[in-house]
């Protein structure tokens, strides 16, 4: 997941591969609270691991459930629609709308005491449909915000099961949802009717529900759209294990990637066309705008068809959430593009119909807005803007326009708080980049003398910026090392031999830790014996060139910091910004001192300057790769300047060669 502040993605220009999705969130949170109703034990295969699944889990605890997790395998042991747990208890939901109006109903349903919160966009998001039709059920509830919206405080009810009870369709399925989750619970004697006041909107979501209900043994009759039965005798039972499909939702990014990128076409693999999921019909409207898409048993394929795609004029109703995704390709059509009925996205994460808006116009569409309708007209080539894009802390906006990186103009994208994918789908930008190729993927190279802190400033500069790190000196280390282990002496009389390992070193980085082949090195190439190794290898040629195809093999999505002797001069030429940075003998001798003494070493200070220098004017001297900044390098000098100072100045640096 990518926890920066913003996340840069560079212009694409394809895309090709397959991609496993993480399991649906409508279908994950459901299945939890079914198998936390029922009786008996009930493992849950493919479970979506996100924020929202885990306020459910978390809820679930509190409510003295047996949760056991194991990946994204999760055992639950359920309640048998009986609490056991009768103290007062609170609920932090998140933003969480498919654990809120469930867990509402259900407690309220069954009783006690309880407080229901969440983040303050929950406590915008309406729930009093829901609330007004489990009074009429007698359930005791209370506003403890504001009138018609969260938080919430439940007590014991007092049931009364005689008239059908009415809700509201036309706001949010989820009250029917949560109800029909809710009252068989409370079937076991009668027969309860639900009505359906009004048109009821996300249909498709109401058949997940009615799906799931009858794995867990609940057979709900319905008449039409507007009338739903709970027969008598009704009594939840557990599968035993179920499994998640992958979120057709989430799917719909991909599906709109294959439909836009130049590729071999894209392959999404968890679901397919015959997918219990209503979002899953987001591939009619792809196809509709050109997409040539193929299924197999949970699968997908996508390829271009269409280009550049073609507008069309939809009533979204049944496709809510990947609706979104079709206003982003709209930008990439023929024509206007018109997303109708769509009034349910005023009330989502954000104002939906607005965010896109607003996001769309900053790339420089123009756009069209009513109360239930967006207009979106295409993008031509020599129109793109540039743009930072604002996420409202929606994990779709961030997603749908990460699609915009395919634009014509091959201009960047910024995404703004990144993170906010992880309601859904914390690996989204991952997944994408493991398929998306990009016109030129972003370096940032830093080089310097020995203890002028460049690593740790890369390695820094790489996390703020979601960048990959490559530490080139740690591979002359790892040569060295492995070199050394193969009995060679390091010097000219083995350099092909060196050079043959350097090629096939069988190296992997991961977080702090460095790997050759099964062994932990980590600590073994940062000995001061390791350095001079690296030194006397690195000076070989052979060694030098066999090392330059590894290297460039880190330049991957989104972005790279490179660190090290050559990387601007010799192996990324291109870079856009190339750093220098100095810092005065005595300063690098005091930093490596502190260093060494805290790992327990007994060095004196002046014997490292002494080294440091020489080091210096060996490296300066050297013939093969000496040290030199690059011609268009930056200076800088940190001598006198706090890590933090030092990176600052680099990411101003950077933000300079930026368009946003
Ligand atoms: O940065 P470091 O101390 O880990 O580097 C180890 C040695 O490898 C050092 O002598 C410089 C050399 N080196 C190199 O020649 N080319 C690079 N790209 C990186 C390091």
């Amino acid at each position: 997941m990518y926890a920066t502040a913003f996340l840069d993605l560079p212009a694409l220009s394809g895309a090709s591969g397959a991609v496993l999705l993480p399991g649906s969130k409508s279908i994950s949170n459901r299945v939890l609270l079914l198998s936390a109703l029922c009786e008996g034990t009930t493992t849950v295969h493919d479970l979506l691991d996100s924020d929202d699944t885990r306020v459910m889990l978390a809820a679930l605890r509190q409510l003295g459930c047996g949760v056991a997790q194991d990946g994204t395998t999760v055992t639950i042991t359920g309640l048998g629609g009986r609490l056991q747990k009768t103290q007062a208890l609170e609920f932090f939901m998140g933003n969480a709308g498919t654990a809120m109006r469930p867990l509402t109903a259900a407690l309220a349903v069954m009783g006690g005491d309880f407080t229901l919160k969440g983040v303050p966009r929950m406590h915008e998001r309406p729930i009093g449909d829901l609330v007004d039709a489990l009074r009429l059920l007698g359930c005791h509830i209370d506003y403890l915000g504001n009138e018609g919206y969260p938080p919430l405080r439940i007590r014991e009810p007092n049931l009364v099961l005689e008239a059908p009870i009415q809700v509201r369709g036309d706001v949010s399925s989820q009250f029917l949802t949560a109800l029909l989750m809710a009252l068989p619970l409370a079937a076991e004697q009668r027969a309860i009717t639900i009505d359906v006041v009004g048109e009821l909107i996300s249909k498709p979501y109401i058949e997940i529900t009615l799906k799931l209900l009858a794995r867990y043994g609940i057979a709900v009759q319905r008449e039409g759209w507007s009338r739903f039965v709970i027969p008598a005798g009704s009594h939840y039972r557990s599968p035993g294990s179920i499994h998640v499909e992958a979120d057709a939702s989430s799917a719909s990014y991909f599906i709109a990637l294959g439909a836009l990128a130049d590729g071999q076409g894209i392959t999404v693999q968890g679901v397919g066309v015959d997918s219990i999921q209503g979002d899953i019909r987001f591939v009619e409207a792809a196809q509709l705008m050109g997409a040539q898409v193929s299924s197999g048993p949970n699968t997908l394929h996508i390829q271009r068809g269409a280009w550049p795609l073609k507008g069309i004029d939809l009533d979204c109703n049944h496709i809510p959430d990947a609706a979104m995704t079709l206003a982003v390709m709209a930008l990439y059509a023929d024509s206007p593009t018109t997303l109708r009925n769509i009034a349910s996205w005023r009330v989502k994460e954000t104002d939906r119909i607005a965010a896109m808006a607003t996001e769309c116009r900053k790339l420089g569409a123009t756009v069209e807005e009513g109360p239930d309708w967006l207009r979106i007209h295409p993008l031509p080539a020599g129109a793109w803007r540039a743009a930072s894009i604002h996420t409202y802390d929606d994990h779709r906006v961030a997603m749908c326009f990460s699609l915009a990186a395919f634009n014509a103009d091959q201009v960047p994208v910024r995404i703004e708080d990144p993170k906010c994918v992880a309601k859904t789908f914390p690996d989204y930008f991952e997944a994408l980049f493991s398929v998306a190729q990009a016109h030129t993927v972003p370096v940032i190279c830093i080089d310097g003398p020995t203890a002028s802190g460049k690593g740790t400033l890369a390695a820094r500069l790489a996390h703020t910026l979601g960048y990959h790190y490559l530490d080139s000196g740690a591979l002359y280390r790892l040569t060295g090392l492995a070199a050394t282990r193969a009995g060679l002496p390091l010097d000219a009389s083995a350099e092909p031999a060196i050079a043959d390992l350097a090629r096939t070193l069988p190296v992997r980085f991961q977080g702090e830790q460095v790997w050759l082949g099964t062994d932990d090195v980590s600590e073994a190439i940062r000995t001061e014996e390791a350095g001079m190794n690296a030194s006397r290898v690195s000076a070989l040629p052979a060694v030098r060139t066999a090392l330059v195809a590894l290297q460039h093999r880190f330049r991957q999505l989104p972005g790279l910091l490179a660190d090290g002797r050559d990387m601007g001069t010799v192996i990324f030429p291109d870079a856009p910004l190339k750093v220098f940075l100095t810092a005065s003998a005595a300063k690098r001798a005091e930093r490596r001192h502190k260093q060494l003494i805290s790992k327990g070493f007994s060095v004196t200070l002046d014997s490292l300057r002494a080294d440091l220098e020489a080091r210096d004017a060996r490296d300066l001297s050297r013939s093969v790769a000496p040290l030199k900044p690059a011609q268009e390098a930056l200076s800088l000098d940190n001598s006198e300047l706090s890590i933090e100072a030092s990176v600052d100045q680099v990411l101003a640096w950077w933000q300079r060669t930026q368009p946003f």
